[in-house]
């Protein structure tokens, strides 16, 4: 949209959120609030996107830097004192400024567009957004006349009785023309419960000047919901999740019950995966088409490939390859890469490994820092001795290599390709191509011993 500059106001303290953590830092559907924000400023195209920061500024300014510029406001007196601090960033050459708060994450760019075509078409000098709630809770409340047009925003803090019967609520996102918005906000006082320059009360001082303003009732309060506190927090992110989740349905994906699936902002998953309830897709996760995921499965910055299936495991920092089958109760570790089709669990733990194709490590594994060949067969209980107390070592494991049962591997150590180690070995020496080792003492029966110890 041309001629319009946004503000975003981000300078609070987020007193409510009781936290060290600046407010718009929070994280909705694992990414910080404010990114939401900009998001949806960036998808009205304006001139500039300025972010108003203060509490924990440095912090906040440096997520947005690259997205938007930054004005400070070094005391934190309220919203109308934010968006004036923002006064020389904006300039004078366009015509509306549009402000959003950025404790509102679930804001879209269409919507706001709406706003500003509205506002324009009207001519209005200022125009935001209402809407209805069953309870306003702490919202400002649009106050209208017996004859319908708005005469002012009146703060939670100065609600008179009658005042708080009105469920008629400010959303926080408005569309001011210029220069007037500058005009209103200097006169705005501080004179209120809270003794805080509100952004609100440029509505009556636009009343007063005989100004055009307009508010619009949005049909649906979902956009706006507002981040306060820890509840409200919950509340926004359940709806962000759901809008994750319906967009992965509509591209294909089967989302068996999306009560208990959470998938962060950003994660893509592949037509005709399954994701079975309990299941976390997290970070920067890629999955790949046809993919059996949960129920469940933690899988966090990883990329899972067409055709795997993850059951009852937790994925960290590592590649799944095709048609690899992992759990149920497997934990994969940062580093690992799982080659096509090979299986992993139940009950193993992959650290920091790489298992070639078809390789099984399918019981009660422990493999830290291998390199395991093709089509190996790790026995139920094999465990890899990487850490000797003071460092880890590296163990290379042929394809085609046949572990016995409960065998210890202990690095730094090569088993050659097609090697069988005997089960119940502890394996020190190097194995070579071909061969049997066997290290375990050899089995003793002494014929009626039972009896005559029992004699
Ligand atoms: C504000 C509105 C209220 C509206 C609600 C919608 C005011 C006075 N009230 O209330 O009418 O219903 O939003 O969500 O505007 N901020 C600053 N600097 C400050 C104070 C606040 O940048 O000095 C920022 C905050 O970081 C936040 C935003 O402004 O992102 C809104 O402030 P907040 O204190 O959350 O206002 P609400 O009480 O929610
Ligand atoms: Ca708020």
């Amino acid at each position: 949209m041309e001629d319009l500059s946004v503000v975003i106001l981000a300078a609070g303290q987020g007193t409510r959120m009781k936290s060290s953590v600046p407010k718009v830092l929070h994280r909705i559907a694992g990414r910080p609030m404010i990114h939401w924000v900009l998001d949806a400023a960036e998808g009205m195209s304006p001139d500039q996107i300025v972010v108003v920061v203060g509490h924990g500024g440095q912090e906040v300014a440096k997520e947005v830097s690259g997205r938007a510029s930054v004005v400070w406001q070094a005391e934190q007196k309220g919203t109308g004192h934010a968006v004036l601090t923002a006064k020389d960033a904006v300039g004078t050459s366009c015509r509306d400024v549009l402000i959003l708060c950025g404790d509102t994450p679930l804001l879209e760019a269409p919507l706001l567009q709406e706003l500003v075509k509205r506002h324009r078409a009207s001519s209005n000098h200022l125009s935001f957004y209402s809407f209805t709630l069953d309870e306003p809770a702490r919202y400002g409340r649009v106050v209208r006349s017996s004859g319908g047009s708005v005469e002012r925003i009146a703060e939670y803090k100065d609600l008179s009785p009658s005042e708080r019967e009105i469920r008629e609520v400010n959303s926080g996102v408005y569309t001011a023309r210029l220069p007037f918005l500058w005009e209103l906000l200097e006169e705005v006082r501080d004179d209120n419960a809270a003794g805080e320059i509100y952004l609100t009360d440029i509505v009556a001082g636009a009343r007063r000047k005989g100004l055009k303003v307009e508010a619009f009732v949005a049909p649906n309060a979902h956009p706006f919901l507002g981040v306060n506190d820890r509840t409200e927090l919950a509340a926004v992110e359940a709806v962000a999740r759901q809008k994750i989740l319906r967009k992965l349905g509509l591209s294909g994906v089967t989302v068996v019950d999306p009560a208990s699936t959470y998938v962060d902002y950003g994660v893509s998953v592949g037509p005709d995966t399954v994701i079975h309830p309990f299941s976390f897709l997290r970070g920067h996760t890629v999955i790949g088409a046809g993919c059996c995921i949960g129920p469940g499965t933690d899988i966090a910055d990883s990329t899972v490939e067409d055709g795997a299936t993850i059951r009852f495991s937790v994925v960290e920092s590592s590649r799944i390859g095709p048609m690899v089958a992992v759990g149920p109760f497997s934990h994969i570790r940062p580093g690992t890469v799982l080659e096509t089709g090979a299986r992993v669990g139940n009950f193993a733990e992959v650290k920091n490994s790489r298992v070639g194709a078809g390789s099984k490590i399918p019981h009660h594994s422990y493999v830290g820092d291998a390199t395991v060949g093709e089509r190996v067969n790790l026995g139920a209980g094999t465990v890899i001795v990487n850490f000797d107390g003071k460092e880890k070592h590296h163990t290379v494991i042929g394809d085609r290599a046949f572990i016995g049962c409960n065998s210890n591997l202990v690095a730094p150590l090569t088993i050659g390709k097609g090697a069988y180690v005997a089960a119940g070995s502890t394996i020190t020496e190097d194995v070579p191509e071909d061969s049997l080792a066997i290290a375990r003492e050899r089995q003793v029966v002494k014929e009626g011993w039972v009896k005559r110890r029992n004699r």
